[in-house]
């Protein structure tokens, strides 16, 4: 199979070149949200495509929609399990309609570093997650990291009580708007591709994201400045239906997974450069950045991490404190 550049038709919709797919070549199609490059997903995804175009020629062809010009991630998971696409990749944080179990990912200031991530999500109570929503009809196939999300606005702020009064953007789940209510913020869930729009004409003042994701969508062109609390993971889920992954024969399911995992391992390795070049990127173009003290961050953790209390008996306190072990 060989694969064309896609093109981006007028008005925003997408005419893929056609995928020269060979009959018989399972088509797969990834959707996703992001940049395809200079992202850690979008990184991730084109290599994906390389490695089975390549690997898999005349029994699998990949094609990747990047930047939401297939679908946004309010549609991709039902597209999912219409069958219109094969793989996607949403952040944990939107899959609350299918499990509870990702909120523990959401807690702010658990995971220390993205050692800890990596080192929770490995573990035997992370993996077994990605079987928890086939009842639902998704299989969860492998986490993949971005980083930990920064604090923009269009007003400065280093500390908690500047967040006071501020419309924040938010991806839809009740973890992250709970930490907003402890700010005394108020959130505003919104699709990502909105966002930008949003920002710039006021409909919201602020959001958080990575700084991948912050330089990629030139959030930091519409906003005061980037403050660098690294207090909330932003990561993903590779998921597929049920449906498309039983049709596959097993041979199949261990060719795709065995390519998947290395191209796991080898990206979320990469993507916490990916991020230190995205903010140097931001300072480069004349961002601000606004790094805290010691006793800054400190503030910072004392406002959200009551928020842990709200969800303890749902994600389990037994959990908690496995993530919270890691970190020591
Ligand atoms: C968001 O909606 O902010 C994130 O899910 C974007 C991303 O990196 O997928």
């Amino acid at each position: 199979a060989t694969t064309t550049v896609l093109s981006i038709a007028a008005i925003g919709s997408v005419q893929a070149d056609p995928t020269r797919c060979d009959p018989g070549e399972e088509v797969i199609k990834f959707s996703h949200i992001v940049n395809t490059d200079r992202h850690p997903k979008g990184i991730a995804a084109e290599l994906l495509r390389e490695r089975v175009n390549a690997e898999m020629d005349g029994i699998a062809c990949m094609e990747v929609y990047g930047s939401s010009t297939l679908y946004n991630d309010d549609q991709v998971l039902e597209a999912m399990l219409q069958g219109d696409v094969q793989l996607a990749a949403p952040s944990l944080s939107k899959f609350e309609a299918f499990t509870k179990q990702f909120r523990i990912f959401d807690l702010p200031f658990l995971f220390a570093n993205m050692e800890a991530v990596d080192e929770f999500q490995s573990s035997d109570v992370a993996q077994a997650m990605k079987s928890g929503m086939e009842h639902r009809g998704l299989v969860g196939l492998e986490f993949w990291h971005n980083g930990m999300k920064q604090i923009t606005a269009n007003a400065p702020v280093l500390v908690p009580e500047d967040m006071a009064g501020l419309k924040m953007r938010v991806q839809s789940a009740d973890v992250i708007i709970a930490q907003m209510d402890a700010l005394g913020a108020s959130s505003q869930p919104m699709a990502f591709p909105e966002v930008y729009g949003a920002l710039q004409t006021g409909v919201v003042d602020g959001q958080q994201n990575t700084y991948s994701n912050i330089y990629g969508q030139k959030f930091f062109e519409v906003q005061d400045g980037v403050t660098e609390t690294n207090h909330l993971l932003l990561d993903y889920m590779v998921v597929t239906s049920v449906d498309w992954w039983d049709s596959m024969t097993p041979e199949f399911r261990e060719q795709f997974s065995t390519i998947l995992a290395e191209v796991t391992e080898a990206r979320n390795g990469e993507a916490e450069r990916v991020n230190q070049e995205a903010k140097q990127a931001i300072l480069d173009a004349g961002g601000i950045v606004r790094e805290l003290t010691a006793e800054q961050r400190q503030m910072w953790v004392d406002a959200m991490q009551p928020v842990w209390k709200q969800f303890e008996a749902e994600i389990g306190a037994e959990n908690i404190q496995a993530a919270q072990e890691i970190n020591t």
